[in-house]
Parts: C-alpha cells; structure tokens; sequence
C-alpha cells in the first residue's frame, strides 16, 4: 500500500507569455485551447532531477513518518537522468538521503514511467524481502526540449513525485491491479533521434537539435487515447470493478484534451478527473504522482478511494494501475 507521498517542483514558473516574448510564433489562446497548460516549471541550472527527487522524496518519508535508513529499494523512474547513463539518479538520491546500504536503480519508460515503477516495486514487495520502497516519478524535460520549437517547447515541465509503497497483507487496500504495456513499432513518433549509443553527441547533432524531443503530436495524440481507455477497461474488469466505482482518474498530464477524450470515452465524470496541468505541463513520469500528491496535500483523498492511474508515452508505452487508498 501508499504509506507516504510527496512533490517538488521549482520555483521558477514560465508562462505562456514567456515564449510569446522569445519570438515564437505563438498565442496564449493557443495553448490554452490546445493543450490546457498556463504554466510550467523550469528547474534551475545546475540542478538536475536528483535535486528535485530528493526534495520530493524528504516530504514523502515526512508523510509517511519514516526515516531513510527505513527504505528497502530505491527506484527513480526518469528520463533526464543527472548524468547521460551512469551513475543512475537513484544511486545519487540514495546518497543524497543518506540510506548507504540500499540498492538504488533508475528505470526509463518515458512518460509512463511511474507506472512501469509502481510495478516493478510491487513485484518486489510481493516476491523479496523487502518492506519499504521509494518510488520517485522525476523529470527536467526543459533541458532536452528544444526552447525554439514550438511544437514541442510549450508542452513540457520539470517536478517530481514521490511515493512509499509498503508490503501489506490487506488484499483490500493498496495497489490492486498492475499492468505495463509496450509497442516498439510506434517508437519513432516520440523520441530523440541522436545523442545516444546509435549517434553520439556531436558538433553536427548539436547543430542539428537532433539531440533534443522530436515528436508527431498528432500521432501521440491518438496512441494516448487508443491504448489507454483498452487498458483502463481491461483493468476494471480484471478485478470486477466498473467506471462507476472509481473515485479518481489520474491520467499522465500530457495535454487536457488527451484527458477529457479518456474521460469521455470511459464516461467518468470532470469531478472525478484530477487535472493540474494548466500548472505544471507535461512533467512526464512525475505528472502521476506529483497529481496525487498536490491533490492529497489540497483536497486530500478519503481511505477506500479508488484510484485509476493511467500512464502513457514514448516507446510506445502505457500502463495502468488500480489503488484502494489508505
Ligand atoms: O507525454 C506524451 C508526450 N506528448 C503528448 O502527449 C502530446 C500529444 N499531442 C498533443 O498534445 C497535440 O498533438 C499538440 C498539442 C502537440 C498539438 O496539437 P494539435 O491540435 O494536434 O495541433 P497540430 O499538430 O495538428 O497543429 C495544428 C496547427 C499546425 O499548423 P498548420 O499546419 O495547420 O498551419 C501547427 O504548425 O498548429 C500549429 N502549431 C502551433 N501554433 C501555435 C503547432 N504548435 C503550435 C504552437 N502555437 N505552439
């Protein structure tokens, strides 16, 4: 079960207006009415998603009045690790929080990557021995978007979000229902296309800005939505629940309409979506539990909510998990 959860995001808040004045050909009333985001954060030079992870993760062991040495596995789901490849952001985290001996790895799944992360810890809650796992959804996609293209460069944001997830017996509360889905064919409609092991940096990638996000908005678009309300569907049935009895959505954050088009389609209604990219953008794998967390800090959820967690992004890749709050 969630025994802890917890956010950052930066201070600094960059308006729509912001990329209006740096000449892009653009409008407010466009992005507003394309995608719902007002605002995002940039997280400040220097910094990295490690700094982030650890001030989310000190507010989640907060919450869940534990200490560091407590923790059992680390697990950062990322894609803009601190350092290109190694060392992973988990393992400078787990220094950070100062727990020595405990294993530490960073998974990548894009923007589903919180997902895919709750699932892997469930795997290890329910076959290791372990008792306590952090699991950190981070990114600074502001240092891989190209600032001067305006299809992407508007989109995205830099946060992250925390959760603790705890070995328990209950077969009524916690995560009840996990499942990771892929489909490489669709890889080439969101990706980087040089910078890694196929195409090192070099002075041509870089004058290229083939180093940075390269993305077939449309084509995502429809992915999101295609895969996702199958995903949700099989997921409900899977443990005899219907739409009706969800008490939260919390979709990736990627675009409102991507969302309301799920909600839509799945009948839930607008009360039941929680909604916060007009705030952030697309903060990829930390929009799920950086959603939870504001929301839990504001509204705050009720023991026995049902909460329908929904991720989706490049690879292709989604995910759904279903948890019964504590
Ligand atoms: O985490 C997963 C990652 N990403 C996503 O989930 C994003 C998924 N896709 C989307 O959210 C939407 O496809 C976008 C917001 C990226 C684009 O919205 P759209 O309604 O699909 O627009 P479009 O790509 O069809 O473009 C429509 C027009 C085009 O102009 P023309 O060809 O009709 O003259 C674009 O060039 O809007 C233009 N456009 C813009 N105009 C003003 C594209 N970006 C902008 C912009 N400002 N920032």
């Amino acid at each position: 079960k969630i025994t802890g959860i917890g956010h950052y995001t930066p201070e600094t808040i960059i308006t729509n207006h912001y990329f209006i004045e740096k000449g892009l050909d653009t409008s407010n009333d466009w992005i507003v009415e394309r995608t719902g985001i007002h605002q995002r954060r940039f997280n400040k030079p220097n910094s990295g998603s490690s700094e982030l992870s650890h001030k989310a993760s000190l507010k989640c062991l907060d919450n869940a009045k534990l200490s560091p040495e407590d923790l059992d596995l680390i697990i950062v789901a990322t894609s803009t690790p601190d350092h290109l490849s190694f060392p992973s952001t988990a393992c400078i985290l787990q220094e950070k929080l100062n727990c020595k001996n405990t294993p530490a790895f960073d998974l990548s799944a894009a923007c589903s990557g919180f997902c895919f992360a709750l699932s892997t810890a469930e795997n290890y809650l329910l076959n290791d021995n372990y008792k306590h796992i952090l699991v950190v959804g981070v990114d600074c996609l502001s240092s891989i978007t190209n600032l001067n293209d305006r299809k992407t460069a508007i989109l995205f944001g830099d946060g992250a979000g925390a959760v603790i997830l705890t070995k328990t017996n209950s077969k009524n509360s916690g995560i009840i229902y996990s499942k990771m889905y892929s489909n490489g064919t669709h890889k080439d409609i969101l990706k980087i296309p040089e910078g890694g092991s196929k195409s090192p940096i070099n002075p041509e990638v870089t004058k290229n800005e083939s180093h940075y996000i390269h993305m077939d908005g449309k084509a995502v678009f429809k992915s999101a939505i295609n895969t996702t309300v199958p995903a949700i569907k099989e997921a409900l049935n899977s443990v005899n629940l219907s739409t009706n009895d969800i008490s939260y959505l919390i979709c990736h954050q990627a675009n409102k309409r991507i969302i309301d088009n799920i909600a839509l389609k799945l009948k839930i209604p607008n009360e039941k979506v929680i909604i916060n990219l007009d705030k952030y953008g697309n903060t990829s794998a930390a929009s799920i539990p950086l959603a939870m967390s504001e929301f839990n800090d504001t509204i705050g959820f009720k023991k026995g909510d049902i909460l329908v967690l929904v991720g989706f992004g490049a690879g292709f890749t989604w995910g759904v998990n279903i948890v019964i709050w504590e």
